[in-house]
């Protein structure tokens, strides 16, 4: 990590990039999935540990290797893993650290599949999963018990963008016993806007394939933390349990994408403004979920905790919900899709996509409205992608 005292601007170009044979300026693909050792003793003291080197592509690979070193030095940690997806990346965090009978407690707004996860499987193997409203910290404070070893959300949250306060959970629940993993999911705000390590978090994780990668054409995850923990997650949750292995090729990829993360952050996050200023004019929008509105939950946090406030929107509609759905039949510039993070802007209805996990109660219970829409905003032009807005609200409400 040689660039550690430099800004993430110059990081996300120069860090990582590793020597190799011909002095190529970029990482090389080693489409390897195993490596040659010159003697069995040698093949003896990597697999001890005794000697550095590569061995097999699921414990390690050097294209890999510069990645995580880029992803760790960017969120100021000691060291990162990179796997095959962002629940790649939650689960083998859970496989590590969690043992039947410990207690877990999780935000009650999460994205579907980590929701699925904590409450339907984690708790098939023992674990006591206690789901709560984070922006109150009485209410965590009120589930910490000697059980507990893991306390886990994601800020801004998907999809009502709630913003949890990093250090304050941190603190609380580290003053209640400091070996407690207090897991951060970064995926909404990406490292360039957020560092949860420096407010106090023990793991951050994401789903790489939004902000990170950038281009929606890869499906990948990250872990950072302590070398120590890292070497845990890589060891066990990634080797022995999930399998989670980020390929080689997708890892020189996703690199390419990160190395334009301030550029396309800084973008992203001034259509959103811009587009929020729309939506809080707008006759058609009822109300606006953003980090950067005073109304937001955790607007304070927001502000001292992220560098700015993100590409990431959901709002409700005034119009019914069937003249909603052909509202957002007729837009032509936005995609219909899930996902988010990339420079196209998307568009979706998490109650019946990303959130269908969530039983209708669920839903209900934790604020996750029938009528609310999601939106990532991406790097196009922002009076036309307003634009596309306006002729599909008239064609919705025949104006
Ligand atoms: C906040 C958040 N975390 C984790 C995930 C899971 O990531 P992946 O789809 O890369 O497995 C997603 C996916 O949408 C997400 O939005």
């Amino acid at each position: 990590m040689k660039y550690k005292n430099k800004t993430d601007e110059t990081r996300l170009i120069h860090e990582g990039v590793i020597e190799n044979k011909y002095g190529a300026v970029i990482v090389p693909i080693y489409q390897a999935s195993t490596f040659i050792f010159d003697s069995v003793d040698q093949g003896a003291r990597r697999f001890k540990g005794e000697e550095d080197g590569y061995i097999y592509t699921r414990l390690g690979n050097p294209t890999t290797t510069a990645l995580q070193n880029k992803i760790a030095t960017l969120e100021q940690g000691e060291a990162c893993v990179m796997t095959s997806s962002g629940m790649g990346a939650i689960a083998s965090v859970m496989w590590t650290f969690l043992k039947a009978g410990d207690r877990l407690i999780a935000d009650s707004n999460l994205y579907g599949c980590t929701f699925a996860l904590f409450t339907h499987t984690l708790t098939r193997f023992g674990v006591d999963v206690q789901i709560c409203d984070f922006s109150k910290i009485e209410n965590i404070k009120q589930l910490l018990n000697e059980k507990t070893t893991m306390v886990y959300f994601e800020s801004p949250t998907n999809p009502t963008m709630k913003v949890n306060d990093i250090k304050l959970i941190s603190e609380t629940v580290h003053a209640y016993n400091k070996n407690i993993n207090v897991v951060v999911d970064n995926t909404f705000a990406s490292p360039y806007l957020q560092k949860p390590l420096t407010n106090g978090a023990d793991i951050v994780v994401h789903s790489g394939t939004k902000y990170i990668n950038g281009h929606a054409d890869i499906i990948v995850g990250c872990v950072v933390s302590s070398k120590e923990k890292i070497q845990q997650v890589a060891m066990v949750g990634v080797k022995d349990c999930t399998g989670s292995v980020l390929d080689p090729h997708a890892a020189y990829l996703v690199n390419r994408g990160l190395s334009t993360l301030a550029v396309r952050m800084q973008r992203h996050c001034a259509n959103a403004k811009k587009f929020v200023d729309y939506l809080t004019k707008s006759k058609y929008v009822k109300v606006v979920h953003y980090p950067g509105l005073p109304s937001c939950i955790g607007h304070e946090a927001a502000k001292s905790q992220m560098k700015d406030f993100g590409g990431m929107v959901s709002f409700e509609t005034n119009l019914s919900f069937e003249q909603t759905k052909v509202f957002v039949n007729s837009l032509k510039l936005w995609t219909l899709a899930v996902s988010l993070g990339g420079i196209e802007s998307l568009i979706e209805h998490p109650a019946s996509m990303t959130h269908s996990t969530y039983s209708e109660e669920e839903l209900a219970k934790y604020d996750i409205t029938p009528g609310l829409i999601r939106i990532s905003i991406g790097i196009e032009d922002i009076d036309e992608l307003i634009a596309d807005f306006e002729q599909a609200f008239a064609i919705a409400t025949n104006s």
